[in-house]
C-alpha cells in the first residue's frame, strides 16, 4: 500500500476528489490530512472519511517534531491541493523530489507569492486571457517555480467571472490531479 499526505487550507475539494479515487483503486491510502487552519473545510473531509489530520503554524511547520510525524507514515508524495504556506526548506530536503503542487492557471503566468485562489483567476479577467488552466509541478523553494508535470487548458469567456472561471478549474483539477499522482506512483 503506497502512502499520500495530503496538505490542504481551504474547503479540501481536490483532498476529496483524490482520496475519493484512490478509495475505489484500494492500493493507496491517503494516511494525514495536514492543515494551517483550524476551520479549513479539508478537517470535515478528513473526519468523514477518518483519516486522522494535524493543524500546524508557523512555529510547528518545519519543525523536527513536525518531520518526524510526516516521516513516521513514510509517504511516498505530499500533495499541497491548496496548501497557503510555504514548505520550509527543512520539510523539502527530508521529502525531495516527493512534494507536488497544484496551482489553478498556466505557470509561469499568474503564479508566484500572493497569487492563490481567487486572487489568480482575478489576474486572468484582468489581463483579458483567452484560456487558463491549471498547472502540476515539483515543489522547489521558490513559489510555482518547479518541473511540470502537467497541464489542462480551459477557455476564458467575455462572461466568465471569478465564481465561474474556479469552477471550470476546479473541475480540470478534480480530473487531473489524481490521475497525475496515480502515474507518478506508478513511477516508483
Ligand atoms: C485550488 O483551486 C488550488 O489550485 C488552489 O487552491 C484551490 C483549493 O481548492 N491553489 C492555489 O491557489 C495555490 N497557489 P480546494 O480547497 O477546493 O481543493
Amino acid at each position: 500500500m503506497q502512502s499520500l499526505i495530503i496538505f490542504a487550507s481551504g474547503r479540501g475539494s481536490n483532498a476529496e476528489a483524490i482520496i475519493n479515487f484512490f478509495k475505489e483503486k484500494g492500493n493507496v491510502k491517503v494516511s494525514l490530512i495536514v492543515t494551517n487552519k483550524a476551520d479549513a473545510g479539508v478537517i470535515e473531509v478528513a473526519e468523514k472519511e477518518h483519516i486522522p489530520f494535524l493543524i500546524v503554524n508557523n512555529q510547528t511547520l518545519g519543525g523536527v517534531l513536525f518531520i518526524d510525524q510526516l516521516r513516521s507514515y513514510n509517504p511516498s508524495l505530499i500533495v499541497l491541493a491548496g496548501f497557503l504556506k510555504k514548505i520550509p526548506d527543512t520539510v523539502l530536503q527530508e521529502f525531495s523530489n516527493k512534494i507536488i503542487n497544484i496551482h489553478p492557471s498556466l505557470l509561469p503566468k499568474h503564479g508566484g507569492k500572493g497569487m492563490y485562489g481567487h486572487h489568480v483567476h482575478q489576474s486572468v479577467l484582468d489581463n483579458g486571457d483567452k484560456e487558463s488552466g491549471i498547472t502540476i509541478h515539483m515543489v522547489n523553494e521558490h513559489y510555482d517555480e518547479g518541473a511540470i508535470l502537467t497541464q489542462a487548458r480551459c477557455a476564458v469567456t467575455k462572461e466568465d467571472t471569478i465564481d465561474t472561471l474556479a469552477k471550470k478549474v476546479h473541475q480540470l483539477e478534480h480530473f487531473y490531479f489524481p490521475r497525475t499522482i496515480e502515474f507518478l506512483l506508478q513511477q516508483m
